[in-house]
């Protein structure tokens, strides 16, 4: 959590206030209980039990849910949708056009990718009751991880059960505490933690920019024993693309290993939708470390490393997350192996998608909404620059049969709160252009004004008593 952001455009000193007076009235709540009585040796013990409210995110996320609750805002998260949530979905029994899934090629529910996750648990139960080295192989795993190598132009893959623990293991365990990472600054918070683990230096680059990239390198490299340089191939938040030759030089350069994560690439990026390499033609095998997830355009879970034989069967052997870990569920790695088959043999899936969301992305631009760099593959966010009107946007989209997810601090800064439309495949033209025009009508309606932040501002005092004086 970015601690010197704006809480809903609050100046700084004022959430800090906030914070101050929350933290003296759970320290009040804390005092004022009387001491406890231990069973066993009848002491008295005068410490609470230490709470979970004791910490500084959960009393900013107190703050955050009051000052929704105060504006009106309902919660958009955690609605539960009733069935396959993809173009449309159903939600409170309602069906409403949807634009928050990662069903990007329409693939989920697909009798395909169905019946081969049945016969998957017919045939080997639904879990593989063991880590993979132990006695989890199944033929499934190396099926699918011999696909995943081959689309990705690779060696070898290694499949593990999440895709955000991929990233932490992989990173935590390729890197130690004399190196350095070098990421670009919107990158996914998994490969953040995965270099928190690691004990690394970890030093971020402002979005896409390679020259700041090669510039960091120069001079961090030869203070430190290895070096990665993390990139994504789609960035999820704002839909747009690195110029992968040129981060492809800057880690030759250095000899530095390079990662790309290919989360939001598969099934989106190239001719074949086969990610990044396709999308630039580069030689895969120029990038060292190809990260990928099943849980988007292969409708499944999990994650993988594509890269050198050498590299997979290092991580089959020591990565933490892989061999202390269950081997893949067979319905899980039967289902994204499905999906790869429908990926080859449907390209037209992926063109599709590219042009529903490139129609989406030109007739928001027409209409004056702030889509920032999205190259219109599958990701388009409409940037509010404000929480409480991303929050207000989003509702009133709901409330007109829209379901499109907010952004909001402290997710990303307050200057970079949004609404961020996932497109698919099965969206029609006219659910396009109908959602585009009902929310160029609410964008203009939704107000927020400094009095709003004001009165939220006087709302959460309210709710802490005085801090006390020492
Ligand atoms: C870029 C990126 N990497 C990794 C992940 C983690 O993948 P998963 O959700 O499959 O765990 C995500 C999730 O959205 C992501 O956007």
């Amino acid at each position: 959590m970015d601690r010197s952001s704006p809480l809903f455009g609050l100046s700084a000193r004022a959430k800090a206030q906030l914070i101050a007076k929350l933290s003296s009235a759970s320290s009040l709540r804390a005092e004022d209980r009387p001491p406890l009585r231990s069973n066993r040796h009848e002491t008295t013990i005068f410490a609470p039990r230490l709470d979970v409210s004791e910490l500084d995110g959960f009393r900013e996320l107190r703050m955050i849910r009051e000052a929704a609750d105060f504006l009106g805002i309902a919660d958009p998260y955690f609605r539960a949708h009733e069935g396959i949530a993809g173009a449309e979905t159903l939600i409170g029994n309602k069906t409403y056009v949807n634009f928050a899934s990662y069903n990007y090629i329409g693939l989920n529910g697909h009798p395909h990718i169905a019946n081969a996750a049945k016969a998957a648990i017919d045939r080997y139960g639904t879990s593989v009751s063991a880590s993979r080295p132990v006695s989890g192989e199944r033929p499934i795993h190396r099926e699918l991880e011999q696909m995943l190598a081959r689309i990705h132009g690779c060696e070898d893959c290694c499949v593990l059960v999440g895709g955000h623990s991929t990233n932490v293991t992989v990173i935590g365990h390729l890197l130690g505490r004399n190196d350095v990472i070098v990421h670009d600054a919107l990158i996914h918070n998994s490969i953040v933690q995965g270099a928190m683990l690691s004990g690394a230096r970890r030093v971020p680059f402002p979005h896409l920019d390679h020259g700041a990239a090669d510039r960091l390198l120069r001079e961090l490299r030869p203070r430190h024993g290895r070096a990665l340089l993390v990139i994504e191939g789609h960035y999820s938040m704002d839909g747009d693309v690195p110029d992968l030759a040129s981060f492809i030089t800057a880690a030759r350069r250095y000899r530095a290993w390079l990662m790309v994560d290919e989360a939001h690439a598969l099934g989106v990026l190239g001719q074949r939708g086969f990610g990044t390499a396709d999308r630039c033609g580069v030689d895969p095998s120029d990038v060292d470390i190809w990260m990928g997830t099943l849980s988007k355009s292969l409708v499944s879970c999990g994650g993988y490393i594509a890269g050198r034989r050498d590299l997979i069967d290092y991580l089959k052997l020591t990565a933490p997350g892989f061999v202390f870990s269950v081997g893949m569920a067979p319905a899980t790695a039967a289902a994204a192996l499905a999906a790869l088959e429908l990926l080859e043999r449907e390209p037209e899936r992926v063109h599709r998608l590219n042009d529903r969301a490139t129609l989406f992305l030109q007739l928001a631009r027409q209409g004056g909404l702030d889509v920032g760099g999205s190259i219109g593959a599958s990701i388009v966010p409409v940037i509010t620059a404000s929480s409480i009107r991303a929050g207000r946007l989003a509702q009133a989209m709901f409330n007109r049969g829209v379901n499109v997810q907010p952004i909001l601090y402290p997710a990303v800064p307050e200057r970079a709160a949004r609404l961020r439309f996932f497109l698919t495949e099965s969206h029609t033209e006219e659910q396009i252009r109908d959602t585009v025009r009902i929310l160029i009508e609410e964008n203009r309606r939704v107000e927020v004004s400094p009095s709003d932040l004001a009165a939220v501002a006087r709302h959460l005092g309210k709710l802490a008593p005085p801090a006390r004086s020492t």
